[in-house]
């Protein structure tokens, strides 16, 4: 089964086709980060005009690098929430258009599980049960996962997503937009010890996350408690920088690792999965992986590519929602 899957719903113009929930035939991203550069975040009416431009070029190119016409497609699917309602609105557009079109089902995904999804393109198997954990700019979740549609929550930020504090710090920083690999490639130049920002925990038992006061305690460290000038004025060196990444990145990554580890040890699980966007972070990567092997657990990274948004994960987790018989209608509805 051959799936055509959309993703708009927030800055990037996504579409891929998947095999059988697997096998990644085409993943196309138009990225829209140029345009939003010197807003220094998301734009939402600009995201929407930019998605409107680029649908009809990226889906043509990802049949065309597929190798089909919309003819060997057997369902469109399209995220339908949560995200920018106007972004969304245009990939769902789009997608029931296809859809009534060429006569094929339209199968409406819930992002955030798509993003769970991306760990499991082109594996031999699903990795479920396994604890999730979503990283993005909008999320910050822990999930008990026993199937593809199958997730319960366990535990969320009360304030920030994490991806959202690595795009703020990197603004306070000078670092260029979007934030998340810039602070990735900055802290790998600086020391982690460097300073010593408060890890919020939350208590010993919580599932929750909060990365507002991190945020808030970077600021004052760059700034001065009640200043109000950016990091460009305030003269940090480069050495300055790097270090003031690095240690913020170590503690949001200590964080995520170890609630991770507590949500796995709870629920008995001995597999972890990441996705989102922050799942990119080579220190969350290479740290989850060496803490849960300390205590027998295995990791399930997605792809690179697989992390940030795509349309693999979409058009890979519809496979399994058609198989469950839960095709939508034309009145599929975007919830923002
Ligand atoms: O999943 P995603 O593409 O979009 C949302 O659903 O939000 O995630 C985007 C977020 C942004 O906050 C971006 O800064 C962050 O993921 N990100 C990273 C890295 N690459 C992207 N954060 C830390 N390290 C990275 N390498
Ligand atoms: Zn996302």
């Amino acid at each position: 089964m051959k799936i055509l899957g959309l993703e708009t719903s927030c800055d990037e113009t996504c579409a891929a086709v998947v095999e059988d929930g697997r096998r990644v035939l085409s993943n196309v991203v138009a990225s829209q980060a140029d345009l939003h550069r010197k807003y220094g975040g998301v734009v939402p009416e600009i995201a929407s005009r930019a998605h409107l431009e680029a649908l009809v070029p990226v889906v043509s190119e990802s049949l065309a690098q597929a190798g089909l016409a919309m003819e060997g497609v057997d369902a469109v699917a399209v995220v339908h929430r949560p995200g920018l309602i106007g972004s969304l609105l245009l990939g769902l557009t789009a997608a029931k258009t296809l859809a009534w079109l060429h006569d094929v089902p339209l199968v409406g995904i819930n992002h955030v599980e798509s993003h769970i999804y991306a760990g499991c393109l082109e594996r031999e198997t699903l990795p479920f049960p396994c604890i999730s954990l979503i990283v993005s700019g909008g999320h910050t979740s822990l999930y008990a996962s026993v199937g593809p549609c199958r997730h319960e929550l366990l535990g969320s930020t009360v304030d920030d997503a994490v991806g959202e504090a690595f795009d703020k710090v990197a603004s306070l920083l000078g670092l260029e937009y979007p934030g998340g690999p810039s602070i990735d490639r900055a802290g790998e130049k600086g020391s982690a010890a460097a300073v010593a920002f408060p890890r919020p925990w939350l208590g010993a038992e919580s599932l929750d996350f909060s990365f507002s006061g991190l945020k808030t305690a970077v600021l004052y460290h760059v700034r001065g408690r009640g200043a109000g000038v950016k990091a460009r004025e305030s003269n940090l060196s480069a050495r300055q920088v790097a270090d003031i990444a690095a240690s913020f990145e170590a503690c949001a990554v200590e964080v995520l690792v170890g609630k991770t580890l507590r949500a796995a040890e709870k629920r008995g699980a001995d597999r972890i999965l990441i996705g989102g966007g922050v799942a990119a972070n080579r220190r969350l990567r290479a740290q989850m992986g060496r803490e849960a092997q300390k205590v027998g657990i295995e990791v399930i990274l997605p792809a690179m590519g697989y992390c940030t948004d795509n349309a693999a994960m979409v058009a890979g987790l519809a496979y399994h929602v058609v198989l469950a018989g839960k095709v939508d209608g034309l009145g599929l509805e975007a919830r923002a």
